[in-house]
C-alpha cells in the first residue's frame, strides 16, 4: 500500500527529476501554495478535542441544499452525455444567462451570440481569461490584483509570465482599492485589472464612482477589467443588490461594455458548486478572443450541464430563500462574535472578516485545537506587500455550515475568545 506520505516523497522526487531533465513551464514553480494547503500544514499534530464535533468555516462551499427542480434538469438530460458540446454553448443557455443579466441589471439587450459565454465555474474561466489576454512576452507585463484576493488571479498572471501587482485593501480605507495609489509607471505595464465586487474575503461592493474611475484607467491606459462577481447573489437587502461591472458601465454611457468583463457563478448563488456553471460577459470583441482561445483549450460545458444551468438562472425564489439562510445566520452570528471580536456586517457575500487579538495563524490553530472550529488566517489569503500583509491579524469566517452549527461555532469562539 502507497501512503499519503510515501506517496508525496515520491511524486516530489519524480517531479523533481523531471525538471531536470526535461522542459517543465518554469512559470509553474512561480505559483504559491493554496491557502488550504497552508492550512493543513498550520494543523499538523493537532488532535482536536474528541468531545467537540468539527465545524468547518474556512473554505467558501455553500452547504445549504441543491434546488430539486437543478437536481432534476440534469438528470433529465443526461442523453446530453452522448454528444461533443459546443464550446460557445446552445443558443438556450446563453439566451437564458443573457435574460437573467438583462433582468438583475437592468441593461437593454444582450447579444447571446456576441456578449456572453457559458464558462465550467468562474474559476476555470478567471485563469483561462489571464492565458489568453496577458501578453507574457512584453517586457514588465502586469495584472493588478486587490490584496487580500482569490487566489487564482495571481496563479492566472504568473502562468502568463506577468508580474502581479497588489493594491492593498485595508481596514484603514474600508477595504477598498485605492487606484489613485498605482504609479502611473506601473499603470502602463498593466495589461488586466482583477476586481471582486462583492469582494472575498472582506465583502465590500465597489461603488459606481469607483466603477467610473476605473473605466477612466482603462480608457487612459487600455487594460481589461476582469470583474469577479460569483458573489453578487449573496446580499443583505432584496430591495438593494449589489451594483454589477456591466451596470456600472451602462449607467456611465458604456453601451458596448468596452474593455469589460464580467465572470458569475451558479456556484454560490444556486448552491450547485459541483454543476461546475458560470458564465462571463461583456464586450465581444474580447469575448470573441477568448471563444477562440476556450476552443483549443477544451472547456466546453456539457449540455446536461447547460439545461440545469437554464434552469437555475430562470429562477429566482430559490436564490431568495437563499439569501434569507443567510442574513438569519449573519443576523444571529455577528452580534454574538462582535461581543469578543473587531468584526461587523459585510456589504455582501458569506463571509465575516473578524480582527483577531492573537496573530491570526495562531488565533486559527489553537481555536481549532481547543474548540476545533476551522477558519481561515487572512494572512494566507493576501502577499506582503509595501512591507505590510494586509490580510495579516484578521480571520476569514465562512457562514456555510446550517444556522444552528454557525451559532454553535459562534458560542465556541466567544468561549475561545474569553479565555484569551
Ligand atoms: C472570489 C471568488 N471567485 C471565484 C470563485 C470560483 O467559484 P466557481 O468556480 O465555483 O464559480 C470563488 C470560489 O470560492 C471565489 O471565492
Amino acid at each position: 500500500m502507497i501512503t499519503s506520505s510515501a506517496f508525496t516523497t515520491s511524486s516530489v522526487r519524480r517531479a523533481r527529476r523531471m525538471k531536470s531533465v526535461s522542459k517543465v513551464n518554469p512559470n509553474l514553480d512561480r505559483l504559491h501554495s493554496y491557502p488550504f494547503e497552508k492550512l493543513r500544514q498550520l494543523f499538523a499534530g493537532i488532535t482536536p478535542r474528541a468531545d467537540l464535533k468539527p465545524i468547518r468555516l474556512s473554505i467558501g462551499e455553500p452547504q445549504h441544499a441543491t434546488p430539486a427542480f437543478i437536481r432534476q434538469a440534469l438528470a433529465d438530460n443526461l442523453d446530453g452525455l452522448a454528444i461533443y458540446p459546443t464550446t460557445h454553448g446552445t443558443d438556450a443557455v446563453r439566451g437564458a444567462i443573457a435574460a437573467w443579466l438583462q433582468r438583475r441589471y437592468a441593461l437593454p439587450a444582450i447579444d447571446p451570440a456576441t456578449q456572453v459565454l457559458p464558462v465550467n465555474g468562474s474559476r476555470e474561466a478567471l485563469f483561462a481569461f489571464g492565458q489568453c489576454l496577458i501578453d507574457g512576452t512584453r517586457p514588465g507585463a502586469k495584472v493588478l490584483c486587490p490584496n487580500p484576493f482569490y487566489q487564482i488571479y495571481e496563479g492566472a498572471a504568473l502562468l502568463a509570465g506577468a508580474q502581479p501587482v497588489f493594491l492593498n485593501n485595508s481596514a484603514a480605507n474600508g477595504f477598498a482599492s485605492d487606484f489613485s495609489g498605482v504609479t502611473e509607471d506601473s499603470w502602463r505595464d498593466i495589461q488586466l485589472v482583477f476586481v471582486c465586487s462583492p469582494g472575498n474575503p472582506t465583502g465590500r461592493v465597489l461603488d459606481i464612482e469607483e466603477w467610473q474611475q476605473l473605466f477612466a484607467l482603462s480608457d487612459k491606459y487600455d487594460f481589461v477589467i476582469a470583474a469577479d462577481e460569483c458573489y453578487s447573489e449573496i446580499y443583505f437587502d432584496d430591495a438593494a443588490p449589489p451594483i454589477g461591472a456591466l451596470e456600472a458601465a451602462h449607467r456611465l454611457g458604456r453601451t458596448d461594455f468596452r474593455n469589460v468583463v464580467t465572470f458569475s457563478s451558479l456556484s454560490k448563488r444556486s448552491n450547485v458548486p459541483g454543476l461546475r456553471s458560470g458564465f462571463v460577459a461583456g464586450d465581444a470583441r474580447i469575448l470573441g478572443e477568448f471563444l477562440r482561445y476556450r476552443t483549443y483549450h477544451g472547456c466546453a460545458m456539457s449540455t446536461a450541464v447547460q439545461a440545469a444551468s437554464i434552469a437555475a438562472w430562470n429562477d429566482e425564489q430559490h436564490v431568495a430563500e437563499n439569501r434569507r439562510l443567510y442574513r438569519e445566520k449573519f443576523a444571529l452570528v455577528t452580534p454574538m462574535l462582535a461581543n469578543c471580536l473587531d468584526v461587523a456586517l459585510p456589504d455582501a457575500g458569506f463571509y465575516l472578516w473578524a480582527r483577531t487579538p492573537l496573530p491570526d495563524t495562531e488565533f486559527a490553530r489553537r481555536l481549532q485545537a481547543e474548540y476545533n472550529v476551522t477558519v481561515l488566517p487572512g494572512s494566507y489569503l493576501a502577499r506582503e506587500n509595501g512591507g505590510t500583509n494586509p490580510g495579516a491579524g484578521f480571520v476569514r469566517i465562512a457562514l456555510v455550515a446550517d444556522t444552528a452549527e454557525c451559532v454553535e461555532a459562534a458560542q465556541r469562539i466567544v468561549a475561545f475568545c474569553r479565555e484569551l
